[in-house]
Parts: C-alpha cells; structure tokens; sequence
C-alpha cells in the first residue's frame, strides 16, 4: 500500500481509538512503518489539539479545522467530532478534495445527510463510514454465508444492543443527552451500528414501527450538579422492521439494561439454516444446519460455534487464534477505507450506506411519535 497521510478532527473518546487503530495496522499487514501517518489534528481548542498532537507524535495541531484541511499533504481527514458538526465538516472537508472517513452516525438528521452524500459525490472522494461492528470475523463470515444462501429462505431476524451505560440517574447531562448535538439517544448512538450489521447482512430497510421512550427525563446539568434539566432524547428503542426483501425482524436498543455491559447480537432463522452472534462472545460465529443428520437420539444436530476468532485474510500477525476486539475492528474498517483510497476504488461502508441507516433511525422515531408504520422511502 501506498503512504497515505490522514488529519483526525477531533480527538476524544474515540479518537484516541482510530488513532491506536492506525498505529497498529502496520503490524497487522506487514506494511512498511511510514505507511500510515497522522500527519494532523483538530480539536475545539487550541491546548487540546496541542496535546492530542504530542500523543500523537505529529506535527501539525489547530483549534481550527479549516486549517487542517488546507493542509496539502493531507489526503484523509477522519471525522472524530460529536454527530451535529459531521455534516459541516465533511462538506469543507469534499470541498477541499480530501477523502472522509467518517464517524458514526451520519449527521443528525436525514436532510443533513443528504447535502453530504451529495458534497461527496460532486467532489469524487472516497467515503467510509466507521461501522466498524461489520468488521468482526464472525460478521465478515455470516456475510460470507448469507451471500452463499445457507439459510435458504429467511423468516425472521432479532438484532439487540443493549449496555447499561446510562443507569444512574446522577449521570450528567452530555452532548449525547441533547437531541440538537446528538440527533437522538440510544437510537442514534447504539443503534447505529446495530442496524448497520443487519442491514450488511440482511439489505435494505423497507418501513418500521417503533416506541421510542426515555426513562430518566431529567439529570444533573454537570458532574455532581444540583440543578437538573430535562432529557429530550430516547433511553430506549424498540423497532419491528421489515426488510425491502418482505423479511420481519425485532430491533431493540437500549443504553439502560442492567448488567449488560456491551451486547450487541444478532439471530437470523430460515428455511435451511440459521446464523447468530454475540459481541461478547466474539471468537465464534454460532450456526445452525437443518442439513445435518438427524436421529431419534439427537444426531448431528444443533447449534455449532464456528472458530472465527481473529482471522482477517491477508494479515500478517501472529495472533490470529486470539479472540478479536473493539480496536481490532476499527483498525480492520480503517484499513479497507485506506486500501480503497490507494487502490482508487470505492469503499464501503459509504456515506451513501450511512445514510440509508440515518433514515431507518429517523423513521424509527417518526413512528414512535405518530405511531404508525413509516416507510423509509418517506425519509429518501
Ligand atoms: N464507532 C464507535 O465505536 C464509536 C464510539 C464512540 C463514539 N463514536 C462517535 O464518534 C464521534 C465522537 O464521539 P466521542 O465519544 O469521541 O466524543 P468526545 O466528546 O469524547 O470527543 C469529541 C472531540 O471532538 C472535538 N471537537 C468538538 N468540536 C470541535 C470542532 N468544532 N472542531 C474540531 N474538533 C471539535 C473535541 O475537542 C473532542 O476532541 C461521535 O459521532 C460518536 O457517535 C463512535
């Protein structure tokens, strides 16, 4: 692969992610160290783009990301930054002819994401969304699978996300607790990336039907805080969705379930077969074949785990037989999006992709509020 240079806006909870992502690739492909080089940072201000720089060992650090994409050298900017400011980011960004990798979601509405798909396209770059959940070997294998039909006709689908990240009531208000800034609560932020894996394995979203509700309304304006304001986005989603190929599935998001620490899933059951996995169990890809003998004692039947542990085709490092992990996924999802760029080919998942998953959202929470079925065609 070629040296690709890359400016990060925005450096903090997941940017220090993307940025030990980027580190490691190298090892993980064999690739020479210069490679891939974080050439420049942006944050809100001054003193922490200058401390975000000497973590990571570069030169170049802004308060102001205009300056960063003025920055010949500098091929792919990487979107960091709370969801409210993708948009206006990834415009200049398509504006200034640089490649965008971009977090998750999209934007904070549909419309928004509209104008950037269409910034991007008008421009000729590449795009990529950090889905980066799709990039988990077991994922890439029921891919594999669903596009091989071995589960034969599909009947249903269940896809969860569930943490327990917002249980206490003195967790203070944030900007994901602000629908301006966020776009939406656990919806937007969890439900993302679990929409996305169904939507890699399954297609397109055709309409859904959902109850948004929020169960702690008001919390703590800052750590530790008397004075309490409102929240004006969702604890929890629960969506029925059907797919454009007439499949009906469940959906449930939640930042509130008790004891589950990061448990992203998914089931899918037809005709021949049936595929499922869990985030926290993340060697194995479970699957079932009607195919296998069957006997009055049981014979071959059941559910098997598939060792898909840390296998990526082509890597390089030693640890394939290890259990893969959160970093692992983003430096795979990187590495496809910088390959891409390389090679000039599109990559996905795309902004495009991205959109698509911004309108099952937005749909999503249509319904809960009109209570209805909304088709995503009403948001496209
Ligand atoms: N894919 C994943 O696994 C994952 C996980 C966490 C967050 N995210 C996404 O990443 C994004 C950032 O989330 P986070 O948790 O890192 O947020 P954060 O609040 O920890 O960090 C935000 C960063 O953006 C910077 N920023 C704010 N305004 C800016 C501006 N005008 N110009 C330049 N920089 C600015 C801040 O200085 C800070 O460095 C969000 O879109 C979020 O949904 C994705």
């Amino acid at each position: 692969m070629r040296p690709i240079k890359i400016g990060m806006i925005g450096y903090g909870g997941i940017g220090r992610v993307h940025a030990m992502g980027y580190r490691s690739l190298p090892f993980h492909y064999a690739l020479p160290a210069g490679t891939i080089q974080i050439a420049g940072v942006a944050t809100s201000r001054p003193e922490t783009a200058r401390a975000a720089a000497a973590e990571l060992g570069c030169d170049f650090w802004t308060g102001d990301y205009r300056e960063l994409l003025a920055r010949e050298e500098i091929e792919v900017v990487d979107v960091c930054v709370p969801n409210d400011l993708h948009a206006e980011i990834v415009e200049a960004a398509a504006a200034a002819g640089k490649h965008v990798y971009c977090e998750k979601p999209l934007a904070v509405s549909v419309a928004e994401g509209k104008r950037m798909v269409t910034a991007a396209a008008q421009a000729g770059i590449k795009t990529q969304m950090t889905f980066n959940f799709r990039f988990f070997p077991a994922i890439l294998r029921a891919r594999e699978l669903m596009d091989a039909g071995f589960v034969g006709r599909i009947f249903s689908f269940r896809g969860r996300y569930y943490r327990s990240s917002y249980i206490s009531a003195a967790k203070p208000l944030s900007w994901r607790l602000r629908k301006d800034v966020s776009g939406g609560g656990a919806l937007f932020d969890l439900g993302s990336h679990i929409l996305d894996v169904l939507y890699y394995l399954l297609g397109d979203f055709a309409s859904v039907q959902a109850s948004l509700d929020t169960l702690i309304r008001e919390r703590p304006v800052a750590p530790g805080a008397a004075e309490r304001a409102p929240v004006d986005v969702d604890d929890i989603a629960l969506i029925h969705a059907r797919t454009a190929n007439g499949v009906l599935g469940l959906v449930e998001i939640s930042r509130m379930g008790t004891g589950l620490v990061n448990d992203l899933s998914f089931e899918i059951f037809g005709e021949s077969g049936a595929i499922r996995f869990n985030a926290m169990n993340p060697s194995w890809l479970e699957v079932y074949d009607v195919r296998d003998a069957d006997q009055p004692t049981g014979g071959m039947r059941g559910f098997r785990r598939i060792e898909t542990v840390h296998r990526y085709a082509g890597q390089k490092a030693p640890d394939w037989s290890m259990a893969p992990d959160f970093v692992r996924t983003h430096a795979e999802c990187q590495y496809q999006f910088l390959r891409a760029v390389a090679e000039d080919r599109p990559a996905r998942p795309s902004l495009a992709d991205g959109l698509h998953i911004q309108a099952v959202m937005e749909a999503a929470a249509r319904s809960s509020d009109e209570g209805r079925w909304v088709s995503i065609g009403e948001l496209l």
